[in-house]
């Protein structure tokens, strides 16, 4: 049985004062008794406050990227190591933004995976197609070759530590989700892939979906028998409407 988990992903959003209200309200709303695992990640600078927040309560931190380098001279870099040591307990790797506005290839996203895992935190690796992907078919074979990258890096196992999330790139920030049907089916073909290779890893990891997620279509994609909850980005900045979609995932 795999315990649901929703992400928030603030991006480059809010400031100290957004933040502690955020945290606050979400605190207040979310079940004491839910079942689903919760995560926020907030921008570098807010981590440390935002753990602060959080310390009494079940609700974990993740950071949005982190350095594939250990340390050293990499200006403007944040390194897992550092990330971990403000009480971060995830990273974020391979997500579209960075994929595409920053330009990190599969063999960046892989090293990041694996400079996340050596230093205890938690990858949450990002795939996805674009939407010319989509439309020529190329789905699967764009969601495979991102996985395989870190594959050929790192094995199988390490997806016994780590989390995916499927982000299809055309429903980030869109309001147009994955159907459920759409979503599930791209989840089952990671979960087989996996599963190839080592079946208790294909059927403990855990796949969340992400594109345009909303407390009124949470509910419909996290039913999906291979959708393991949500990577959620504009609707976890409303401590609202990001609670009810961790209700739905319970
Ligand atoms: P939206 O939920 O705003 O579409 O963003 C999804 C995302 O990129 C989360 O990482």
């Amino acid at each position: 049985m795999r315990q649901p988990l929703v992400a928030g992903n603030w991006k480059m959003h809010g400031s100290r004062v957004d933040n502690a209200s955020l945290v606050r309200s979400l605190l207040d709303l979310l079940r004491p008794d839910g079942g689903a695992e919760v995560l926020v990640c907030p921008p570098f600078v807010y981590l440390w406050e935002t753990g602060r927040l959080l310390k009494d309560s079940d609700v974990q931190l993740g950071c949005q990227s982190v350095s594939a380098e250990a340390q050293g001279a990499f200006t403007g870099e944040i390194s897992a190591a550092m990330a971990r040591d403000v009480g971060c307990r995830y990273a974020i790797v391979g997500h579209s933004e960075r994929r595409h506005l920053y330009g990190e290839g599969d063999a960046l996203v892989a090293r990041k995976f694996v400079a996340a895992q050596s230093h205890g935190l938690v990858p949450v690796f990002c795939v996805g197609e674009t939407l010319d992907e989509r439309e020529s078919s190329r789905t699967t074979e764009v969601v495979a070759r991102q996985i395989d990258a870190v594959l050929a890096v790192t094995g199988a196992q390490a997806f016994a530590r780590a989390i995916i999330a499927y982000e299809p790139v055309w429903a980030i920030g869109t309001g147009r989700n994955a159907s459920p049907d759409q979503a599930q089916d791209v989840h089952a073909m990671i979960r087989t892939k996996l599963a190839a290779l080592d079946g208790m890893i294909g059927e403990s990891v855990r796949i969340l979906y992400g594109g345009s997620v909303k407390a009124a279509n949470a509910r419909e994609l996290f039913s999906m028998p291979d959708i393991d909850g949500g990577l959620v980005g504009g609707a976890s900045l409303k401590a609202d409407e990001f609670a009810q979609i961790c209700a739905a995932a319970d």
